[in-house]
């Protein structure tokens, strides 16, 4: 049984999507042994408590640089024996101290289709702004492994998403979550967890 540590954020849907999995049995090889939020008072925090998971504040305001931050996370995903790390809405970058000590072992959702709307700047709401900015017809989700470069790990997997015309930056966003990322989240880490996803050259298949 892997022990999953989760970062975030925000509100936690997508930690629900997580949570919700795990309940219903379609994360059989794992379990979400600890939330980490790097803000107090956010509402993903309720969500793990509702589910009675342990949970963490590691704010982000508390450390002077992202070195001395990033050193904190790493020493609490140590502490917790992680496997896997997902960031689910988590929007502080780390240092790279961190991926490197567990490589092809974080995974990050994205809210768009890789490598369009991302890296540095991309994130939440401003994403699906960009999008409808460039008036794209088809957008999406990715999840991803986490390197050094922002938005950049290898892939492991997408789901399009039709962009309506009258579409504001919100109704985007919520189609985007509901129809992709609340899905292949789960899905990626169960994946993970069954041991099945590989990466080789920078790129990931799936074993059947
Ligand atoms: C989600 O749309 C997630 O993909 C995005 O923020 C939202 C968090 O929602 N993440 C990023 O933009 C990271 N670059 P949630 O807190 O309800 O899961």
């Amino acid at each position: 049984m892997k022990n999953i540590v989760v970062l975030v954020s925000g509100g936690g849907t997508n930690l629900q999507a997580l949570i919700d999995a795990q309940e219903s049995g379609l994360i059989a090889n794992g379990r979400i042994t600890c939330v980490i939020a790097s803000k107090p008072g956010v509402y993903a925090l309720e969500r793990a408590k509702n589910h009675r998971i342990p949970t963490r504040v590691i704010a982000r305001k508390d450390y002077t640089d992202v070195i001395a931050y990033s050193q904190a996370i790493l020493d609490a995903l140590n502490e917790e024996k992680a496997d896997l790390v997902v960031y689910a809405g988590f929007m502080t970058i780390l240092d790279e101290l961190v991926c490197k000590a567990y490589p092809y072992q974080m995974m990050n959702v994205h809210p768009a289709l890789i490598p369009s709307f991302c890296g540095k700047g991309y994130y939440g709401l401003r994403v699906h702004e960009e999008a409808l900015k460039k008036g794209v017809k088809v957008t999406g989700a990715t999840v991803h492994f986490v390197t050094e470069v922002c938005d950049g790990g290898p892939i492991i997997l997408q789901k399009a998403v039709a962009v309506e015309d009258d579409d504001t930056p919100e109704v985007l966003q919520k189609r985007v979550m509901e129809q992709a990322e609340w899905k292949i989240l789960p899905q990626a880490v169960s994946l993970f967890c069954d041991d099945k996803l590989i990466v080789k050259d920078d790129r990931v298949s799936i074993k059947k």
